[in-house]
């Protein structure tokens, strides 16, 4: 199929773009490298063997996303892009809210436009109401999102139901990913964070290079086993074959569907840690600090459903996930800047 990966230069998206180039597929990435950097897609293509078309663009541009589908005929689109820092997103909402509800509608503009009407969105387990109980199937309740940038997600889940609600012709596949961690086993590609970065497992790897000097356990009284937050990580490279399972799924089941990509289980903060030091020998020197604001004890899901409808299942084990991020980690130490 020809596909569109809008944010493809970034994280997930360019492991999904591997796994794209591998099953055949051929990948234009439309990227306007707000957080990313054009060196990971030379990567995708070391990686594969195979070559991708690259747009620089915004996707708030209308004009350039016109001109972007007049001159291709995409199959099937699959949305990554958007800003995802939760923090930056509760000090900037306006900027949030344009930039991730804008992308998404006037992509969606476009692709009917053109007559496009399979798209495939990177939700979040951040849509889930923080009041469910633990595993989340995705009945479970959504909303009360804790900050802006979880409720751009659950406004495009929405814009995205009623635009198939209004148009049959449309395929939209909601996929909510709860928490992509490691990297490419060749090393090549891998989480590349600016600045300090805010999730778990960049900190993780960073403090083990001695870039910072210690992790901040964010709450050691929550009512979890060891008191710190539980969470679903899974490995990036089960999360893009993910994405490769849910199209090929697209053919024959129009509509909207909604599936959590994880691995139903949940690690806290401090196995993390020992999953880390065991995997890599890497010592990461910790200490608790006072919650963060937002944060929720545990979040887990019920990934059964993308088992039996889309046959996908997360394969790779926490030690996967610990020394793959180090092998990006010690590999990269800069990221993609040092090339
Ligand atoms: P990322 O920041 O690495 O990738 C997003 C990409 O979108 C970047 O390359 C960025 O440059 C691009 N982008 C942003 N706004 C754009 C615009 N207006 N026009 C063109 N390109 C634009 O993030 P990621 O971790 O790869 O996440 C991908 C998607 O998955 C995001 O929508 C994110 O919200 C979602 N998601 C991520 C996580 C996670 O933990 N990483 C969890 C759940 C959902
Ligand atoms: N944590 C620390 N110290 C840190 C960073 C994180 O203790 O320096 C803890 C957090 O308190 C939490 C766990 O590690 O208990 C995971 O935190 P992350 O920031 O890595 O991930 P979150 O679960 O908070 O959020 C992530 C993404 C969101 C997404 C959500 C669900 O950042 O965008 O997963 O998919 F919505």
């Amino acid at each position: 199929m020809n596909v569109l990966v809008t944010g493809g230069a970034g994280y997930i998206g360019s492991h999904a773009c591997v796994e794209l180039l591998n099953a055949g597929h051929s990948v234009v990435v439309a990227d306007n490298l707000a957080n990313a950097n054009a060196e990971c897609l030379r990567r995708v293509e070391r990686i594969t063997g195979k070559t991708l078309e690259f747009r620089e663009m915004d996707l708030l541009d209308r004009a350039a996303l016109n001109e972007l589908f007049d001159t291709h005929r995409f199959d099937c689109v699959l949305h990554f892009a958007g800003l995802k820092a939760v923090g930056e997103s509760v000090q900037q909402p306006l900027r949030y809210y344009n930039n991730n509800l804008g992308t998404t509608i006037h992509l969606c503009q476009t692709m009917a436009a053109h007559g496009v009407k399979k798209i495939l969105f990177s939700s979040s387990a951040t849509v889930y109401s923080p009041d469910n109980a633990m595993p989340v199937k995705e009945s479970a309740r959504t909303g009360g999102c804790t900050n802006p940038y979880g409720w751009t997600k659950y406004m495009s889940e929405q814009i995205l139901t009623d635009t198939a609600k209004a148009d049959p012709g449309w395929t939209v596949m909601l996929l909510r990913y709860f928490n992509p961690v490691g990297a490419h086993p060749s090393g090549l590609i891998g989480e590349d964070p600016r600045g300090i970065p805010n999730n778990l497992m960049p900190y993780i790897s960073q403090t083990a290079a001695g870039r910072r000097e210690k992790l901040s356990v964010f709450g050691g009284d929550y009512p979890t086993p060891d008191g710190t937050g539980v969470r679903d990580y899974l490995h990036v490279v089960d999360l893009a074959r993910g994405h490769v399972a849910a199209m090929d799924y697209m053919a024959g089941h129009p509509g909207v569907h909604v599936f959590n990509l994880g691995t139903g289980r949940g690690y806290s903060v401090l196995d993390m840690v020992h999953a880390f030091e065991a995997a890599t020998g890497k010592r990461v020197p910790y200490v608790i600090a006072p919650r963060r604001a937002g944060d929720v004890a545990e979040v887990y899901c019920d990934p059964a459903k993308a088992e039996r409808e889309l046959g996908w299942k997360a394969e790779y084990s926490l030690e996967d996930m610990c020394r793959d991020s180090w092998n990006w980690q010690s590999k990269n130490p800069n990221g993609f800047a040092a090339d």
